[in-house]
C-alpha cells in the first residue's frame, strides 16, 4: 500500500490496523457486485465453476478485510434473480457453494462475531437451503461484529415489488392509510429494513452498471468500478477501492460537501 498523504486522510489506510481503531474515512456499509468469475476462469483455460470456487476464496478475503478495516456492513451479491437463466449445472453449483460456505465457514464467522443476514426472495429456494439460511441467521443473530449480508436470489426490482405488495396488503387490511405511505414506509418493508444504505458499492471486472442490485438503497452510494475479476479482488484491491471512496466528496443532493466515511 502506498502512503499517499492527501487532505482526505486516506493516507491512514497505509496502516489498516490503526484504521480499525479510528476509521475516519472507512465506509460504514460496503456492497460488492462480485463479477468476473467466469472470465477469470476462461482466461486460464479453467471451467466457469472453478472461477466460482476461487470466487468463494475471495469472499473470505473480503470478509476478513472488512473486519480489519472496521466496516460495519458488507453486502455481497451472490446470486441474482436473473442468474436462473444460466445453465442448470452452473446454477446448481452456485447453490452448492452457498451450502458449502455456510457449512464450512459459519462456525468461524460466529466465533469472529459476524452476524449473517440473507436478503432476496427465499420462496423459490429449496427447503434445505432455506433452513441453512435460517440456521446461519439464528445462530449469529446476537453477534455485534461485522454484519455480513448475503444477497441470494436477490433482485432490486423484485425486492421493491415485494415491498409494494406488502404495502398494498396493509392498506387493504386497513393497517395503513395511503396518506401514510412515505419513504420510511417503503424502506421498512425492504429486505434491508433497519440497515443503513451502502456508502460504497464496488463492482469488479470492469463492468459499469448496477445490474438490479440495491437500486433503492444506492441513491447516494459512491460507485467504484474495479478492473480486476472477482477472484483477483484481494486485500490490496479492496484497500484501493476504499482509498478511492475516501477521496470522494459526498453532497447528498445539497451543496455542503461532506467527506466520505
Ligand atoms: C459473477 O461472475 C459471479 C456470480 C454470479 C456468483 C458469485 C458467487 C461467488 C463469488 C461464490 C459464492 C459466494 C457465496 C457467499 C456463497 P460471472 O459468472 O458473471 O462472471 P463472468 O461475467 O465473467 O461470466
Amino acid at each position: 500500500m502506498n502512503s499517499n498523504a492527501d487532505d482526505s486522510g486516506a493516507e491512514i489506510l497505509a496502516n489498516p490496523t490503526e484504521l480499525a481503531v479510528a476509521p475516519p474515512n472507512v465506509p460504514r456499509h460496503v456492497a460488492i457486485i462480485m463479477d468476473g468469475n467466469g472470465r477469470w476462469a476462461l482466461g486460464r483455460g479453467l471451467s466457469r465453476t472453478e472461477g466460482h470456487r476461487r470466487g468463494m476464496e475471495a469472499v473470505r478475503t473480503a470478509v476478513e478485510t472488512s473486519r480489519e478495516l472496521g466496516v460495519s456492513y458488507l453486502t455481497l451479491f451472490s446470486f441474482s434473480s436473473e442468474n436462473w437463466s444460466r445453465p442448470p449445472l452452473e446454477v446448481q453449483f452456485l447453490f452448492g457453494l452457498l451450502r458449502l460456505f455456510i457449512q464450512r465457514d459459519l462456525a468461524e464467522l460466529h466465533r469472529n462475531g459476524v452476524r449473517v443476514t440473507v436478503i432476496g426472495d427465499r420462496v423459490r429456494l429449496t427447503s434445505d437451503i432455506r433452513s441453512l439460511l435460517d440456521k446461519a441467521e439464528t445462530l449469529t443473530r446476537d453477534n455485534k461484529g461485522l454484519r455480513l449480508v448475503i444477497a441470494f436470489n436477490y433482485g432490486a426490482r423484485d425486492e421493491i415489488t415485494r415491498a409494494v405488495r406488502r404495502i398494498g396488503e396493509d392498506v387493504a387490511a386497513g393497517r395503513l392509510s395511503p396518506d401514510a405511505i412515505d419513504e420510511a414506509a417503503i424502506q421498512s418493508r425492504l429486505d434491508t429494513a433497519g440497515m443503513p444504505d451502502p456508502d460504497l458499492i464496488i463492482r469488479t471486472s470492469g463492468e459499469m452498471r448496477l445490474s438490479n442490485f440495491l437500486l433503492w438503497q444506492a441513491a447516494y452510494a459512491e460507485l467504484v468500478f474495479v478492473p480486476a475479476f472477482w477472484p483477483d479482488f484481494d486485500r490490496a484491491a479492496y484497500l484501493q477501492a476504499v482509498e478511492e471512496y475516501a477521496r470522494r466528496v459526498r453532497r447528498f443532493g445539497g451543496v455542503a460537501a461532506r467527506r466520505s466515511g
